[in-house]
Order: structure tokens, then C-alpha cells, then sequence
């Protein structure tokens, strides 16, 4: 079953074509396997596939990022975006044209709902069918039920917004759930059900994986937009659209707030179940996330100290932008008449969105404390929950949006 015989049938064409690329056979061995123990066999004829597509005509970028990722552990490049997929999924873009907000929202919306409702597929199908992928560890019934109302939860504002739910439902959980996962998988492209069926190749057969991959990935969608949205924002206070800047940045506050509900979801983890995958995650942590600090940057120019420390030196090109002057949200009000950067409106959104991210990083340091302990490092190559402890403080703006002022109190 997990020979890679319709890879090599495919490779051993004399013109294969892209879209019969037999995705589903990889994907499904790399499940059996886990990536970190996938066969050299598997390894050695998807490498000779590679070989094969530099050859071809038409777009191959979206099979050479499938490739990349399946064989980023043989290449020495396994990192926190290839573990997570991320080039393969739609995730949420700067968009400068008309209506670019609702629509990158609608985008977000759809891929949350998406990875959430294929999260909670896998953990009914796991309940009852033996052969659902990931069989190590599986949690106890009452762990998965709690994971379920977790999900569900997360998942609802997403599925209001997108008008695939009515509210409110009385409906019993059990039928809500089916109700969610025939909604979305009667919406979706081939495209989208492809993207998230090739962004699931966990590193070991352990259950929590699948979850733990799908709640980076919806945090990514929603970092992603928020990032989009500050671009916005400061384009729209270099305008002076003070009160669009000011009316945008508070919905994106409440995005951020509403996409909390995914830690309760990730807390359901069973500690030892991350123990037990996570040294082959090694090498891919989250401060390599490109959105988060993007979306921090455009916030606040960070300081030297944390320019220079592994924060932005794991984000290359992050930290190459900030170097040759991108612009955040500071400097923008610094740039701006006074009237402007005072705008009480605008002061109350930036305290709205300090106080969601300032609970994010609380929410994400104390769940990390309670799964690797206080002094554990992480798998970033940091000391782990000290570092996390200090990143907490750092501030989201400069200015100070209660008096108008900067952190040191000048104008
Ligand atoms: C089991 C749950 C988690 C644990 C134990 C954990 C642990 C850690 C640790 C130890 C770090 C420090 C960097 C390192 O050395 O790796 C870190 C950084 C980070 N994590 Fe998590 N994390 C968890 C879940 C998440 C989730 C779900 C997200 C959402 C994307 C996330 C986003 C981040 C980000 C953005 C950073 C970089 C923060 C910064 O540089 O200021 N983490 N995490």
C-alpha cells in the first residue's frame, strides 16, 4: 500500500502531466509514515519526480511547493513553513484594489472554516473508523468531545459571516457538526479541497498532530489578514482617512479576539502526545512565522536589540524590509498632522487591538508554560517560555494612544 509505484508510473512518462501528479498516494503514505520516517524509497522517487517537472511546461510552482515540503526533511530545509504548508494554501493577501478588505476577509473566512471543519471530520472519523491516519495516542472519548465543542466554537463566527449557518441553531451538537462539515465540503473548489488535503503531512503517526498543524494554519490565515489590514491602515492614515484607519483597525481587533477561541481548542492537546512528536518538529518553531512579525513591524518599528535577536533574524525578509524603511504604524502617525495622530477615534482602535495582542501573547505564554514547563526550550533554538516571557512585554505601539504621546512622553 505504501510503495510509491503511481509516482514512478508518473515520473517514467515521457511528458507527465502536472495536474495527474498522484498527490492523494503521497499524501497518504506520508500519513502512514509520518514525514520524519517516510521510507528512503518514498523519498528517492518523489526526488526523481522533481527532477521531472523542471522539464515540463505550464504552472508547476504549485507541485514544486508540494514537493519542496515533502522532501524538505532529506534536504536539510525542514522549517515552519514547509511543516505547515503554508505556500500551499490560500491564505490571505495584501490586496490594494477596491473592496480588497471584505474580500480578504471572505478569503480568511473560507480557509478557517476549512481547516477547522476538516479538523473536526478527522476527529469523528477517528472515533469510529480504525483506519483514520494518525492512530497513535488517540485521545479518550471525553477529550475528544471537548475538542469537537472547542472547534465548533472556533468555527461558528467564520460560518455566520460566510452565511453558511443560520443563528441561532438548536440543534443537538452531534447534527450541528454534521450540518457544518456538509456546508463547507458542498462550497468548496476542487482547488481548496486539494490545498488542504496536501497541507497535512504531519512527522509522526500521532493523533494530536493533525490538530496541532490545523490551529498554526488558522492562526497563520488570521495573522495574514490582520497583517493586510495594518497595510491598509497605514495607507489610510498617510491619506488622512483617519476614521477608515481608525474603523478598520478596530474590526481587526475583534478578529483577533474571536480567533482566541482556537487556544481552548489547542489546549484539549495531550501533553504527552506533543512530547512525543514534537522532536521531530525540530527546526520549524512559530518565531519563524513571517505574518506575526510582519504584523508586529507594521505595528512598531521593533528596537535594535530585538531586530538583531533570533525575533527577526529567523525572518529574514521581514527584517530585510524594516532595515530598508518599511513604514508602520507609528511612523505614519509621526508623519501625519497632530489632529490626526490624536484622533480619538483611532486612540481607542489602537488600544482595542493592544489589549488583543497583549492577550495573545499572555494566552500563548501561559499555555506553553503548562506543556513544556517554565524553563524548556522551545524548538526555535531560544530558551523557550523565558523568551516567550520577555516578547510578552514588548510593546505593540509607540505611541501612546491614551495621551497622544510616545512611550517616552514626547510629542
Ligand atoms: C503547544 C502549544 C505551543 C507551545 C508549547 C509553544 C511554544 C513556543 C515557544 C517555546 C516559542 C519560543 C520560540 C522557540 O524557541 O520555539 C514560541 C514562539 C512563538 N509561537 Fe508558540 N507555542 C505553541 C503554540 C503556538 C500557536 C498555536 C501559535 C500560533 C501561530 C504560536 C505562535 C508563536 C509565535 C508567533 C512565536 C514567536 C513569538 C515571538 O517571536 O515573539 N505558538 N512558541
Amino acid at each position: 500500500m505504501t510503495r510509491p509505484a503511481a509516482v514512478l508510473r508518473w515520473s517514467a512518462q515521457r511528458r507527465p502531466a502536472i495536474e495527474r501528479f498522484p498527490y492523494h498516494a503521497v499524501v497518504i503514505a506520508y500519513q502512514h509514515h509520518g514525514k520524519h520516517f517516510v521510507p528512503a524509497y518514498w523519498t528517492q522517487a518523489l526526488a526523481a519526480a522533481r527532477d521531472q517537472v523542471t522539464h515540463l511546461d505550464g504552472d508547476t510552482r504549485h507541485l514544486e511547493a508540494f514537493l519542496a515540503g515533502a522532501l524538505d526533511k532529506v534536504d536539510g530545509r525542514f522549517d515552519y513553513r514547509s511543516y505547515l504548508g503554508l505556500a500551499l494554501l490560500p491564505i490571505p493577501a495584501v490586496d490594494q484594489t477596491p473592496g480588497a478588505a471584505a474580500r480578504q476577509l471572505a478569503r480568511r473566512d473560507r480557509l478557517h472554516a476549512q481547516l477547522l471543519t476538516d479538523l473536526i471530520a478527522f476527529e469523528l472519523r477517528a472515533a469510529t473508523d480504525e483506519q483514520t491516519p494518525l492512530p497513535r495516542m488517540r485521545p479518550t472519548s471525553a477529550v475528544a468531545a471537548k475538542r469537537l465543542r472547542h472547534a465548533l466554537r472556533a468555527v461558528m463566527p467564520a460560518l455566520r459571516r460566510l452565511s453558511y449557518i443560520a443563528e441561532p441553531s438548536t440543534l443537538p451538537e452531534i447534527d450541528l457538526l454534521g450540518r457544518v462539515i456538509a456546508a463547507v465540503n458542498l462550497d468548496r473548489s476542487a482547488d481548496e479541497r486539494r490545498a488542504l488535503q496536501i497541507s497535512m503531512l504531519p512527522v509522526h503517526t500521532i493523533h494530536d498532530e493533525w490538530m496541532f498543524i490545523r490551529v498554526l494554519q488558522a492562526f497563520e490565515t488570521t495573522f495574514a489578514l490582520l497583517a493586510a489590514d495594518l497595510t491598509e491602515i497605514i495607507g489610510a492614515v498617510r491619506a488622512g482617512h483617519t476614521s477608515r484607519a481608525a474603523t478598520t483597525l478596530s474590526a481587526a481587533a475583534s478578529l483577533l479576539r474571536e480567533s482566541a477561541t482556537l487556544w481552548p481548542l489547542l489546549a484539549t492537546i495531550q501533553p504527552a502526545a506533543f512530547h512525543a512528536f514534537r522532536p521531530y518538529t525540530d527546526g520549524a518553531s512559530a518565531i519563524q512565522s513571517r505574518h506575526y512579525k510582519l504584523l508586529e513591524s507594521l505595528c512598531r518599528r521593533p528596537d535594535g536589540t530585538r531586530l538583531n535577536s533570533p525575533a527577526y533574524l529567523s525572518v529574514p525578509e521581514v527584517r530585510t524590509a524594516i532595515i530598508q524603511g518599511q513604514v508602520s504604524l507609528d511612523d505614519a502617525l509621526d508623519s501625519v498632522e497632530q489632529s490626526a495622530a490624536e484622533d480619538a477615534f483611532l486612540a481607542s482602535a489602537m488600544r482595542e487591538f493592544t489589549a488583543a495582542i497583549t492577550q495573545w501573547r499572555q494566552t500563548h505564554y501561559r499555555l506553553a508554560v503548562r506543556i513544556l514547563g517554565p524553563d524548556r526550550t522551545g524548538t526555535g533554538y531560544t530558551q523557550g517560555t523565558p523568551y516567550l516571557n520577555d516578547a510578552r512585554t514588548e510593546p505593540v505601539f509607540r505611541h501612546c494612544p491614551s495621551t497622544g504621546t510616545d512611550a517616552g512622553g514626547n510629542r
